[in-house]
């Protein structure tokens, strides 16, 4: 397992590429999040219509529930597409927190005036986006509160509704199947507004077309190639 941050001798070597620090979306980071983006689309699609049986009737629901879990089971396995590529690849430094509060509390408060203020009179963003250092201080914490906190308890809670005999002690011991029933759904409210911010803020880079193509093709497209 590496976390080790680049040595210089693989930054130098890595520089001296002139496309290489805008390649910021590897192969298995693509193919997870636009699977993982379908995925939680068709989930929550079909998780209104188990929910809400008896104001819609867009599938039956035995449907529903098959198709609910077919998609859940592919989207936990492709989780471990996004978890290996960045325990086993030096990338992981995208995802290193910044660890002086003072530092990261600094320019998560920029980044906010930007996305509150600044980007509405037209400034650059105050973060540069790296290869190696591509999220700013709010993209970074929310993302991995999201990845290895909230997707794995959704993951969790899931598969123990999926087979309730079958995991009768776990459930037992998180309080009975009303609680986990709970956390699921009100994690399934969280993902909804979650996916309607987060594909609001993809579409808040230097046109609104940039971040999705970066999600497509791998390389961050540069403001100065921009036909705009
Ligand atoms: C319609 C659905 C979605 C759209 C249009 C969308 C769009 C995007 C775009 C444009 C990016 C690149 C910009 C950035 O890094 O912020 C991105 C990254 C990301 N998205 Fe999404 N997304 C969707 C659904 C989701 C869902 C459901 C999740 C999680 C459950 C998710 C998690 C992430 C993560 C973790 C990244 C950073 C990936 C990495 O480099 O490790 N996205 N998304």
């Amino acid at each position: 397992m590496s976390t080790i941050p680049p040595t210089q001798a693989q930054q130098n070597a890595w520089k001296k590429s002139p496309d290489s620090e805008l390649y910021i979306n590897p192969l298995p980071v693509r193919i997870w999040h636009w699977l993982n983006a379908v995925g939680f689309v068709a989930l929550i699609l079909t998780g209104i219509q188990i929910r809400y049986a008896n104001m819609f009737n867009v599938l039956s629901f035995e449907t529903a529930i098959k198709t609910h879990n077919w998609v859940a089971f592919t989207v936990i396995a492709n989780y471990f597409v996004w978890l290996g590529f960045y325990l086993f690849s030096d990338r992981i430094t995208v995802y290193h927190p910044e660890l002086n509060p003072r530092k990261f509390f600094d320019k998560a408060f920029k980044q906010f005036m930007y996305y509150s203020y600044g980007i509405f009179k037209g400034e650059p963003s105050p973060h540069k986006v790296l290869a190696y250092d591509k999220f700013n201080p709010m993209q970074s914490i929310t993302y991995q509160i999201v990845m290895l906190l909230v997707v794995p308890v959704q993951f969790i809670t899931g598969i123990m509704m999926w087979d309730i005999k079958r995991f009768e002690g776990p459930i037992a011991m998180l309080g009975g199947i009303h609680t986990v029933d709970t956390v699921h759904v009100l994690i399934f409210i969280f993902f909804v507004s979650f996916t309607l911010v987060h594909a609001y803020m993809g579409a808040l880079g230097h046109t609104p077309s940039a971040h999705f193509k970066e999600m497509f093709t791998g390389y961050e497209e540069a403001e100065e190639k921009s036909d705009q």
